[in-house]
């Protein structure tokens, strides 16, 4: 088998930190390089939780470079209202064990594509403002990403305003960007990642698991459990972001289908919205993306429980 490499543009957060085991763990990708950005929380808390799940995970030889402060125009928009003040609230974690990397997120993402003899998968599970400065800045690594698969919008509600979700309001000009990039992409969206809730089961499951992995992630989804329940009325927490590479690994887990994707710049009440036109509405629009539509939960959960036992064994 030859593992897909693959690079996490992220901003741990509860569901980002599972998404990270989730590659780790995994023969089927690569994981090569992790990047940061603002998002969940300042881009400094970020890239801090970063270094200290890789130190839990004992993958500290991953590079780790500290991203965007706030969107291409400057703004900061934070999500810790869900995953507290540090953006991953709940137990202990270790201190970091290896240091940031000294270059940027823009310069570990080019390098780290360019020198790969295989294209690139990009995972981006936050505000997707690296990989739209990335475009900008070095057109032409396009040639070595293979596809890029981004958590955020939706085929339906919204979950940061009612009808946008969080990391597509965070920086909808940078969406805009990779877009119309002409890259192939991939957009996991809440109508997705709602299916992916950690139930009570689920969560028995990693604490039962042997380890401080599985005890850990356990923890991370009580106190996600309850953000999610106190703001959404939730029963049980979406883990949104481990999706997308869980479509790396195995397409066949998600219905995918293609449409024209656009994201709202300038709506007075809908800034962030994922415009996804399912009935070919506008007639003159090629689809541009996959969009993921349906999950089989419980095939996702055996993968996503399965990498984070391999993780917490080999700790
Ligand atoms: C997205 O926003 C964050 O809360 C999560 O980490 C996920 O990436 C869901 O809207
Ligand atoms: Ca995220």
């Amino acid at each position: 088998m030859v593992a897909r490499p693959l690079i996490i543009d992220c901003d741990p957060g509860h569901d980002d930190a599972v998404a990270l085991l989730l590659a780790v763990g995994s023969p089927h990708v690569d994981l090569r390089a992790v990047t940061t950005t603002f998002g969940n929380c300042s881009v400094e808390d970020a890239t801090r939780n970063a270094l200290q799940i890789l130190t839990l995970a004992h993958a500290t030889d991953i590079p780790v470079a500290r991203g965007a402060e706030g969107s291409i125009d400057g703004k900061s928009t934070l999500g810790n209202y869900v995953h507290g003040a540090s953006g991953l609230d709940g137990p202990p974690m270790p201190e970091p064990g290896f240091d940031v990397s000294p270059e940027t997120a823009t310069e570990l993402l080019r390098r780290t594509i360019e020198s790969s003899t295989e294209p690139v998968s990009i995972a981006a599970t936050g505000p997707i403002t690296n990989v739209a400065q990335l475009l900008l800045d070095h057109p032409a690594v396009k040639d070595g990403i293979h596809e890029i698969v981004f958590m955020g919008g939706s085929t339906e509600r919204g979950n940061h305003t009612p009808t946008a979700e969080f990391n597509t309001f965070a920086d909808p000009e940078a969406l805009d960007l990779v877009l119309g990039s002409g890259l192939p992409v991939r957009m996991v969206g809440l109508n997705l990642t709602h299916q992916a809730l950690a139930t009570p089961a689920v969560v028995e499951r990693m604490a039962a698991m042997d380890h401080v992995v599985g005890r850990t992630c356990a923890a991370w989804m009580g106190f996600f459990g309850a953000s999610y329940n106190r703001v959404w009325e939730f029963a049980a927490p979406p883990v949104h972001d481990p999706c997308t590479i869980a479509g790396l690994i195995d397409p066949g887990l998600i219905a995918w289908r293609d449409a024209f994707v656009a994201v709202e710049l300038d709506g007075r009440w809908t800034r962030g919205t994922t415009v996804v036109d399912l009935h070919q509405r506008y007639p003159d629009q090629q689809p541009n993306v996959q969009v993921a539509m349906s999950l089989d939960a419980p095939r996702y959960w055996d993968l996503v429980l399965s990498a984070i036992d391999r993780v917490g064994q080999r700790s």
